[in-house]
């Protein structure tokens, strides 16, 4: 086996476990004598999938009884729309925290059905920071307030203990690429949303966690399938759902609670995050792009001097198997993103190349 360092932003690193367990299952599944991509959705084998897949998230992050927990299609892009459609539905207006280039295209989707007011934003210095905000930012009449918990490009992260005070308003989270990461509360959201191709599953299945009084109050216009309810009342199946993807996500779940559940992860990554971030503080030859007060423990993005070095950094780097880590554009430079799935190994490995390529070129 020869496995690459995989440091895509997503689709992402999966556990070997995972993928070898995914490999001896896929011909035969438990013994029923076809693959989980063969079976029918009402079946009840994998129904048992769905039902432990969703009792082993709720497990995971702590989910109340009063929430859903919906597996549906679309990525994270379909919630952008499907949150206004369903929970901008009192005032018609929402507050938007602009965090990023994903919070920013979620506000833009949300401005098509009604307002979509713009609390606070941080473009003004390429989203390296969080903006601060107090509860008299925000509009006593929002029907929701949107955030964006960690902002996959630029770097950063609003922690659990760095929620903005909405008062009473609802909060709504695009957890796409930092869920299961660290443990946050779920009852401080009315909603929380994430892709599954960066810390849970291949790309395909999106989860939302709603809290059930959002159910049943979507705009008249709402297509049938962007509707929570409709899956809410279906169990997620009011049509084929992608059932692979889903049965993926249970094998990542099973993996991610057999080393401790989040509570232990979150140990583990705040020091794969923290070995690299003071490499680069220390090394006065790569530089972090992300004020430190707001650093993501999912991707860092850094840079070194000028383009050509970065470009050779890249170029070297995928040369020794340490791939996928050209940065964003907007941003430039690199961007290691170092989700659940990356092992401690592979973050020594990576300051090991960082520490040979400055001395090559320092
Ligand atoms: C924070 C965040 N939100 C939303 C998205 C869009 O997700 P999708 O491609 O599943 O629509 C991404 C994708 O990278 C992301 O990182």
């Amino acid at each position: 086996m020869n496995r690459i360092l995989n440091f895509s932003a997503g689709p992402a690193v999966l556990p070997v476990e995972v993928l070898s367990k995914a490999g001896a299952e896929i011909v035969d599944y438990h013994g029923y004598g076809l693959s989980v991509m063969e079976m029918s959705h009402r079946s009840k084998a994998y129904s048992d999938i769905q039902d432990e897949t969703e009792q082993l998230l709720r497990k995971l992050m702590n989910i109340p009884d009063n929430y859903h927990v919906l597996f549906l299609q679309g990525g994270a892009s379909t919630q952008f729309a499907m949150i206004p459609l369903n929970l901008m539905n009192k005032n018609h207006t929402a507050d938007y925290l602009i965090t990023g280039s994903w919070a920013s295209k979620a506000q833009e989707e949300g401005a098509r059905y009604g307002d979509a007011r713009i609390v606070a934003s941080s473009k003004d210095k390429t989203y390296t920071y969080i903006p601060k905000t107090t509860k008299a930012d925000y509009n006593p009449d929002a029907d929701y307030v949107h955030i964006c918990t960690n902002n996959t490009i630029y770097g950063t992260r609003i922690s659990p203990d760095n929620l903005p005070d909405v008062g009473a308003l609802d909060l709504v989270a695009d957890m796409s690429s930092n869920i299961l990461s660290e443990v946050y509360d779920v009852n401080k959201f009315a909603l929380i949303y994430a892709g599954a191709q960066k810390n849970m599953g291949p790309a395909g299945v999106t989860i939302v966690i709603i809290r059930d009084d959002l159910l049943g109050n979507a705009m008249e216009c709402t297509p049938t399938m962007l509707d929570y309810k409709i899956h809410a009342d279906n169990g997620s199946l009011y049509n084929t759902p992608p059932c692979y993807n889903i049965y993926i996500c249970k094998l990542v779940y099973e993996w991610l609670d057999k080393l401790g559940g989040v509570s232990a992860i979150e140990e583990i990554n705040k020091v794969k995050a923290q070995k690299l971030y003071d490499y680069i503080d220390n090394s006065n030859f790569y530089h972090g792009t992300a004020e430190k007060e707001y650093r993501s423990l999912m991707n860092v993005p850094f840079i070194c001097n000028n383009d050509e070095l970065n470009a050779e950094f890249v170029k070297q780097a995928t040369a020794r198997g340490l791939q996928n880590l050209k940065g964003h554009r907007t941003v430039g430079g690199m961007r290691a993103s170092i989700y659940n799935a990356m092992s401690m190994e592979g973050i020594d490995t990576l300051i090991s190349f960082m520490q040979e390529f400055a001395k090559q070129n320092g």
